[in-house]
């Protein structure tokens, strides 16, 4: 069974990353949800424990700690990376190589061989930000592959390109991915 380790960060569109967990869940994939800490807030991780089976962690400190390296162990266990929703502000510090929180942490400790998915999510205006192209496309140098966002309706009442693609579509691509 392939291991796909989930990470999300704090998007309206993350209501989505659940159904996606339990759409990969569904297909055979076994699923770890790595979440940040304002992700966190918008909804609970117990949620994507609940949908996955798995446990689901903000961070590897304190009470979360699961291991002695919690980073290191699940960006071994990973057989894919995939990050739904990408944030701006998670793009641009994994842009950055920061590893500032687990899941920035993990995503670098994970071997650049492995598939590396990301699908970001924000306003049209965000998305074509000059610092949000300029760190996509250094994401893509850098060997992760980029799901393009999709059209229309916006949660902030603005319409155009950003949407969260739909979980179907990242789990035809992580199928295609992992082969
Ligand atoms: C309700 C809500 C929805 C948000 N949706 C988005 C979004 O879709 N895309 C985005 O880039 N930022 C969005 N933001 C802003 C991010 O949450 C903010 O930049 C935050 O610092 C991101 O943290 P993270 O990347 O560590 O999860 C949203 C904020 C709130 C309060």
């Amino acid at each position: 069974m392939k291991h796909v380790l989930l990470g999300v960060s704090a998007s309206v569109s993350l209501y989505k990353a659940c159904d996606l967990a339990s759409q990969l869940s569904q297909s055979g994939f076994e699923v770890r949800a790595v979440l940040t800490a304002n992700a966190a807030k918008l909804v609970n991780p117990q949620l994507f424990e609940a949908v996955t089976g798995n446990p689901a962690q903000t961070s590897e400190w304190g009470p979360e700690r699961r291991g002695a390296m919690d980073h290191i162990d699940l960006a071994r266990w990973a057989d894919a990376l995939v990050v739904a929703p990408a944030t701006a502000d998670l793009i641009a510090r994994l842009a950055l190589g920061l590893a500032d929180d687990l899941l920035t942490t993990v995503s670098l400790a994970t071997e650049t061989d492995k598939p590396r998915l990301l699908c970001p999510a924000m306003n049209p205006v965000m998305l074509a930000a000059p610092a949000v192209q300029r760190h996509l496309g250094r994401l893509m140098e850098d060997g992760w592959q980029i799901e393009e966002p999709g059209e229309g309706h916006m949660a902030c009442g603005e319409a155009g390109r950003g949407r969260l693609s739909e979980p179907v579509a990242i789990l035809e691509r992580v199928r295609e991915l992992l082969g």
